[in-house]
């Protein structure tokens, strides 16, 4: 403090080098997102989660022969060693999913030793197929462990997002039907997530990256990153907040009061955000989904009717206004997730595989990128000044 005469408090954001990047485009006072240029509106209505994901990748949208190509290189990719589907039977009932999928993705660098090259363009090209395809294998089977059911094998006659929900909600026991307004829903929300710029994850992915981690380490810790209740839990909290609502009988205008007070950390999770400070355009489509997707399953949500209630009144309220919080991408898509039938602890599980094609991209810029440095974030020390050690 007597060196910079900076105190804690002053220290509130270490500017750090902002990170060149030409993935995605956000801005934050207009409420914007674009992949590559492309609005995420038109995106989410018009394409597929791996025609985006080549997008993000690559940097054009693919041809019809490449998403073509590109989509049956990850079909055949699908399987995982027998070895590491045993790896579930050494794990516990009740371990978090979040906890499975970045340990599995870190046993992928043990199990594909010949895909480990950040260099190599066949490994990286290798390596980023067969995390496509495996990492919805590997959520897929998270799932499965926590009920006790036995695993499927994957069905490559399936798209990818059919293939997902086949091994979640298919069983060895009759043949499973994919209804198409949870594929169509899934497809879309897999796309709102691909990416997002320097979030926490992707910015773990590409600080590990930069040290010349291979892809499958990087993602495993962005995984680990976005398992916070900060970031992606988030969407696991605001079902727990929403139930926590309902099971208390406490009105929405009581819970809103103890938010404002902060008793004892209480947030209203799904709201807020580091960039948006106004609304985040991903949460006005999920909320659109929400209504669609309920309708069309037959579903009638209490905890729907509560989150639209809470939206309402903290827009009206002033401590929310001064604090530009609103909805994030958070704060309905669980609803849609709980009404598809997955458990809360799997929602971030899907939040990751929505962010996989974004993580990959950024740790492929980066490693392309001649310039790029190890990463190391500026400090700015306000600790103690000299002092001698009198003995
Ligand atoms: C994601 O970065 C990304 O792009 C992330 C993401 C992505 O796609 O990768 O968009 C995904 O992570 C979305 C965010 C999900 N997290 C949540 O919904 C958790 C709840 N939200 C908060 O924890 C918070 O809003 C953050 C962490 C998201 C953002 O925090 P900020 O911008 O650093 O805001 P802050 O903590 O500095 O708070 C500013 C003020 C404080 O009040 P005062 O001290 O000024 O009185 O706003 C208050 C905070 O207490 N505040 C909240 C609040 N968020 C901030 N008060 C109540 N509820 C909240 N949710």
């Amino acid at each position: 403090t007597k060196q910079t005469g900076l105190t804690s408090l002053d220290y509130g954001f270490v500017n750090t080098a902002a990170t060149r990047s030409s993935i995605t485009y956000i801005d934050g006072e207009q409420g914007i997102l674009r992949y590559r240029g492309y609005p995420i509106e038109q995106l989410a209505e018009k394409s597929t989660f791996l025609e985006v994901a080549w997008l993000l990748i690559h940097g054009e949208l693919p041809s019809e022969t490449e998403l073509a190509d590109f989509d049956e290189r990850i079909r055949r990719h699908t399987l995982l060693h027998e070895d590491l589907r045993r790896f579930f039977d050494a794990l516990p009932h009740d371990a978090h999913p979040m906890s499975v999928l970045s340990s599995a993705v870190s046993a992928l660098s043990t199990f594909y030793q010949d895909s480990l090259s950040v260099s190599d363009p066949e490994q990286v090209e290798l390596s980023t197929i067969r995390l496509l395809a495996k990492l919805p294998v590997i959520a897929a089977y998270a799932h499965k462990k926590s009920l006790g059911q036995a695993f499927l094998y994957p069905d490559n006659s399936l798209s990818f997002v059919d293939n997902f929900l086949r091994l979640n909600f298919g069983t060895l026991a009759e043949p499973y039907e994919v209804n198409p307004v949870l594929s169509r829903a899934l497809e879309r929300l897999l796309i709102l997530h691909e990416d997002h710029e320097q979030n926490a994850s992707t910015s773990t992915v590409r600080l590990v990256g930069s040290t010349q981690a291979n892809l499958f380490a990087s993602v495993s810790a962005g995984i680990n990153a976005l398992y916070g209740p900060l970031h992606g839990g988030a969407n696991e909290a605001v079902l727990q907040m929403l139930a926590g609502i309902r099971d208390s009988g406490e009105s929405v205008q009581k819970f809103v009061e103890r938010v404002k007070n902060k008793e004892s950390g209480v947030k209203l999770m799904g709201f807020g955000h580091r960039v948006y400070k106004n609304f985040d355009p991903r949460a006005k489509l999920v909320k659109q989904s929400a209504d669609e997707v309920l309708e069309a399953l037959g579903v009638h949500d209490p905890l729907l009717d509560i989150a639209k209630e809470l939206e309402e009144v903290a827009l009206a309220d002033q401590y929310f206004i001064d604090r530009k919080l609103y909805p994030n991408v958070d704060f309905y898509t669980g609803v849609i997730y709980k009404a598809m039938g997955f458990p809360t602890r799997m929602f971030t599980v899907l939040f990751a595989i929505g962010r996989l094609p974004g993580w990959i991209a950024h740790w492929r810029e980066m490693n392309l990128d001649p310039q790029t440095k190890i990463g190391r974030p500026q400090q700015l020390y306000v600790g103690s000044p000299e002092r001698t050690l009198d003995r």
